[in-house]
């Protein structure tokens, strides 16, 4: 992917965390999720009172997509308030591992965001269960 092709994903998901439903921890997290054929689908966290309810940024991104039908992914840019960006959780890896294997992972501080750290799916998850 060109350095523009991951500066337009990173800038939608820095706009995606504006709209981040985190008054528990206030930390919002921003994902733009790229498709293969050009579509960017973006997500953020949206929390519950009863605190494991909560959804990651990455996963309504790639809800959202799948639900609209797209199938193959490039990349997804991940971006939070965090010393070097916050990499996915392990739930999130699961669903990347398995909807998205072949997406590069951006990740960047939200504060920094032209840092980004770089990551295969398989690198973040090796070994992911599947059936
Ligand atoms: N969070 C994400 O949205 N993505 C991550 O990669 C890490 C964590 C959210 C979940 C929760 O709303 C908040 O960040 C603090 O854990």
């Amino acid at each position: 992917m060109s350095e523009d092709e991951r500066n337009n994903l990173m800038r939608r998901a820095l706009d995606a965390r504006k709209k981040a439903v985190a008054p528990y921890s206030k930390f919002k997290v921003g994902a733009a999720l790229l498709t293969d054929s050009g579509e960017v689908y973006t997500g953020a966290n949206v929390e519950s009172v009863s605190y494991g309810l909560t959804c990651c940024a990455e996963r309504v991104a790639l809800f959202g997509a799948l639900t609209d039908g797209a199938k193959q992914f490039r990349a997804i840019a991940v971006v939070a308030p965090h010393k070097d960006g916050a990499t996915p959780c392990g739930a999130c890896r699961q669903l990347l591992a398995e909807y998205a294997p072949k997406a590069v992972v951006y990740v960047a501080d939200s504060r920094k965001p032209k840092a980004v750290r770089e990551f295969t799916v398989k690198e973040l998850l090796p070994e992911a269960f599947r059936l």
